[in-house]
């Protein structure tokens, strides 16, 4: 789990004026609502005063208000009024992180980090998603999985074959099982998009309602750690196009916020058949993911064998390697271990403008201390054969 990307963290109308929404992510609790012009906000949960949960509390004039002893914080994470001290300005130091937010495909992400923000890795952009001649459809849904196990998912093209069995296999023809799987760096990430093998087409549950041009491929990309991208392109005129903006709500549990978008089957009708279908690929991923062991990625690559098909999700974990060496990765053991005795904060962006917090930072690996994830050497050779 790392901190400075941006993360989903409810569904749009999720968040209201009148009452604060409790999220938990990266381990961490914070506050979500939204001021009397309707912005979002998201806050620290963790009052600096005696250690309240502002998401306890309720919301008045755009502030969030502490239930303990009512102190009450601005969407900009300031301190506004302190009740038992009428008339005198709160101190500086009473301030909570405050995050930046943005409102996007039905979604409020926040950015987890203190970067400031021409240097803040991006929200995927959805071309289509405006474009009228697509539609979306928004599920979400949580999974006992950590959230890498699941972003490796859909960067392995060889597994849909075996757990989903009536969505037509396989994907890659045998041959092309056996070489890596070819994949192109794109900012923040890789990806691989590739012809289906030869049974796809015809056994697409969707199929008989097809119509313009063969295309007849897909890929999936990743872009950061916890954004993933699968597009199927059946024809010129009848793809699926699947975003996953992933939650890590801690190290066990992801609440997955999945956008489908089609430029078929547009009528509404359409859509209770289309989130069936989608669904129980989704329930078919999630039934696997749960059931391995163990539950995070080994951090040496000696506990797994990986083979052509994996190398996607061997650059995957390049880039977890790169975010590593920056020391953006939180250090989730000592998190748990000091939880009881000390409240956490991600920092803010606000933490490199001012000092003063009250909060300590969530504790960051080291870049020294990151975890190996060295590339395999069966892939090493085959990627050089
Ligand atoms: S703990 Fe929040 S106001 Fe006292
Ligand atoms: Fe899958």
């Amino acid at each position: 789990m790392y901190i400075n990307f941006w993360y989903p963290i409810a569904r749009a109308e999720e968040i209201v004026a009148d009452k604060p929404l409790r999220v938990e992510l990266l381990g961490l609790p914070f506050v979500a609502f939204r001021d009397d012009d309707g912005a979002a906000h998201v806050l620290s949960d963790t009052c600096v005063h005696r250690g309240g949960s502002l998401s306890q509390g309720w919301v008045r004039g755009g502030n969030a208000i502490c239930p303990y002893h009512g102190w009450e914080f601005g969407g900009d994470g300031r301190c506004a009024k302190i009740p038992s001290l009428k008339g005198i300005k709160p101190p500086a130091r009473a301030k909570v992180d405050s995050y930046p937010v943005e409102e996007k495909y039905g979604i409020v992400f926040a950015f987890l980090g203190d970067l400031p923000a021409e240097e803040r890795p991006p929200i995927y952009e959805i071309e289509e998603y405006d474009n009228g001649e697509w539609k979306a459809q928004l599920y979400v849904y949580e999974l006992k999985a950590y959230y890498e196990r699941s972003i490796e998912n859909g960067m392995d093209p060889i597994h849909n074959e075996f757990v989903h069995p009536m969505q037509g296999a396989p994907m890659m023809s045998p041959e092309k099982q056996r070489k890596p799987v070819p994949t192109t760096d794109i900012p923040w990430g890789a990806k691989f998009y590739e012809p289906f093998g030869e049974k796809l087409e015809h056994d697409t549950a969707l199929n008989e309602q097809k119509t313009g041009d063969r295309v007849g491929a897909a890929g999936s990309w990743f872009q950061g750690p916890n954004q993933l991208v699968t597009w199927i392109d059946l024809t010129a005129t009848n793809s699926f196009h699947q975003y996953m903006f992933e939650a890590p709500v801690n190290d066990g549990l992801t609440k997955v916020f999945f956008i489908n978008m089609r430029n078929w089957l547009m009528e509404e009708k359409h859509d209770a058949r289309i989130e069936e279908v989608t669904l129980q690929v989704v329930h078919e991923d999630v039934a696997v993911l749960e059931g391995l062991s163990p539950i995070r990625t080994p951090n040496t690559n000696t506990k797994e064998i990986l083979v052509p098909g994996d190398a996607a999700v061997v650059r995957y974990r390049d880039f977890l390697k790169e975010w590593d060496a920056k020391g953006w990765r939180i250090d989730f053991k000592k998190l748990k271990e000091t939880a009881g005795d000390v409240a956490y904060a991600i920092p803010s962006p606000g933490r490199r403008e001012a000092g003063n917090w009250v909060l300590d930072p969530v504790p960051l690996i080291a870049p020294a201390e990151a975890p190996a994830r060295g590339v395999p050497e069966e892939i090493a050779e085959l990627k050089s054969a």
